[in-house]
């Protein structure tokens, strides 16, 4: 069964890589897919996010990394996916994944959504967490790997 894990991922952190490499092992195929979308003014291109997720998941070998834009739904028939697998770590994501998962599956009633609790410890992290504690000089080697600490460091701090 394939399964996708589609996100921003602006950058990955160590609780995204966390839900691939806990889906690897209970899918015979992971897409993990960045989401193209301008509007949301990313820190980093697709491209660059894509190398990111490359690197970081090198180790497993039924990972694959894509981009896509539009409907997710539609992506997911186009590759003949059949689950779309989110990672959850609060109420707050609850109400927000619940909605969307809720509209995929009325856009087609074939698509599950499965959901996986983050791990304890990355219960609190986030993107937009990491590349605050960068722009304050805080230490982000526990939430990202190295290479995307030092990426968001250059982008922040021109260094
Ligand atoms: O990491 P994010 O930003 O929480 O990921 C959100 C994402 C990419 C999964 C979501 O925005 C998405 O699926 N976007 C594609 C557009 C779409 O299909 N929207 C309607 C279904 S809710």
């Amino acid at each position: 069964m394939i399964a996708v894990y589609p996100g921003s991922f602006d950058p990955i952190t160590y609780g995204h890589i966390d839900i691939i490499e806990r889906s690897s092992k209970k899918f015979e195929k992971i897409i993990v897919s960045v989401l193209k979308n301008p509007a949301k003014n990313p820190m980093f291109s697709v491209n660059e996010r894509v190398k990111f997720i490359e690197e970081a998941t090198k180790h497993l070998d039924n990972v694959i990394v894509d981009s896509f834009s539009g409907l997710l739904i539609d992506y997911v028939k186009q590759n003949n996916i059949s689950i779309i697998v989110k990672g959850l770590r609060s109420t707050t994501d609850f109400e927000y994944e619940l909605q969307m998962a809720l509209t995929n599956k009325c856009l087609d009633q074939n698509i599950e959504t499965v959901f996986l609790m983050t791990s304890s410890n990355y219960i609190y992290l986030s993107s937009s967490l990491v590349k605050d504690v960068v722009k304050f000089n805080g230490d982000v080697s526990k939430f990202v790997p190295p290479v995307v600490r030092e990426a968001v460091i250059r982008k922040i701090k021109g260094v």
